[in-house]
């Protein structure tokens, strides 16, 4: 994992009233709401003897652990202490951690680090993502690393084996390209260019054009942990591989279509096509839960080839950002 990164770790209809407990990126973690609605996540360990807040108590826009009715702010500072009396005041050693968070799209952000910088640029996400209104979730664990489960996005030259009878029907077993274009620093959108080995020499990522000229159908990675399957104007699947720890990612698949309205007929239409994005999902789901060693694949002695060229691309990012975010 990267310190010093966003990374989108919940969705916000998971952090109602309550203090919730979760593990994300290795740690527990609590998140909760202050009055006005605003989200906030602390290391979930208490100050005084380490006890989970998850449970505890709202006062106002403070949270209470549950063990000795320790009180903290959405900054993290311990501002009572029951047991020495309201007059006495609490020495400013009394502290959660706190994570910087970001709430937008139906989504949790905490940016994982220490010191945030004072000009922290929120994190970014697709552009052409935000005039949907209405999705679908469904969530989805995976028994490995969430880079090895986003990779799996990456992969185009699994689809003919592992979806023979899905979304890789037709024997496109020669990979060309892959294409792939960076948008920005940590944005890139890669195309397929599988086609049924006809003897020739698959043409390079270089050789490829990109945009392919004749279709929209896109996919989309933002760093560390989103990936859109742009379909068409109206139908997209949002992953959100959230890491749990070094083995385990939650994958929240998102649905989003504008093609159906009418609400009863697309609450069908939105239960089929989840439904049927499982099914796929879980295809890939039982070969990545295989995959050694388990954790992040980088560095490891694996031998790529040319149509690995988006996963090659999104590790050597990771190490970019990796020395650039972890500089002392
Ligand atoms: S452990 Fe939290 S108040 Fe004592
Ligand atoms: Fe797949």
């Amino acid at each position: 994992m990267i310190r010093n990164l966003w990374y989108a770790v919940l969705e916000s209809s998971e952090v109602k009233d309550g203090i919730v407990g979760v593990t994300r990126l290795g740690e527990r973690l609590v998140f909760w709401r202050d009055r006005q609605g605003a989200v906030h996540c602390f290391y979930d360990r208490c100050a005084h003897r380490g006890a989970s807040l998850a449970g505890g108590r709202h006062h106002g826009d403070a949270i209470a652990c549950p063990f000795h009715g320790l009180q903290y702010d959405a900054s993290g500072r311990c501002v009572k202490i029951p047991a020495n009396g309201k007059n006495t005041p609490v020495p400013e050693r009394f502290r959660m951690r706190s994570y910087p968070t970001h709430e937008a799209h139906g989504i949790i952000w905490i940016w994982w680090g220490e010191n945030p910088p004072q000009d922290l640029a929120p994190p970014s996400f697709f552009d052409d993502l935000t005039h949907f209104t209405h999705w679908k979730t469904v969530r989805d664990p995976w028994d490995n690393h969430y880079t090895r489960v986003l990779e799996n996005q990456l992969d185009v030259v699994h689809l003919p084996f592992v979806h023979h009878n899905t979304i890789g029907r037709g024997n496109r077993t020669l990979v060309e390209g892959p294409g792939l274009e960076w948008k920005h620093d940590i944005m890139f959108y890669h195309y397929t260019y599988n086609k049924i080995d006809d003897g020739s020499k698959p043409r390079t990522p270089q050789e490829v054009p990109v945009p392919p000229p004749d279709r929209d159908f896109k996919l989309e990675t933002i760093l560390p942990n989103l990936w859109q399957n742009y379909i068409s104007k109206k139908l997209r699947v949002l992953g959100i591989f959230v890491p749990v720890d070094e083995t385990h990612t939650i994958l929240y698949l998102r649905l989003y279509q504008d093609f159906v309205r009418l609400p009863v007929l697309r609450q069908l239409v939105d239960w089929l096509m989840c439904r049927f994005n499982l099914i796929v999902a879980h295809q890939d789901r039982r070969v990545v839960n295989t995959q050694l060693p388990k954790g992040d694949g980088t560095g490891t002695g694996e031998l790529l080839i040319q149509g690995d060229y988006p996963i090659m691309e999104f590790r050597k990012k990771r190490l970019e950002l990796k020395r650039r975010n972890e500089q002392p």
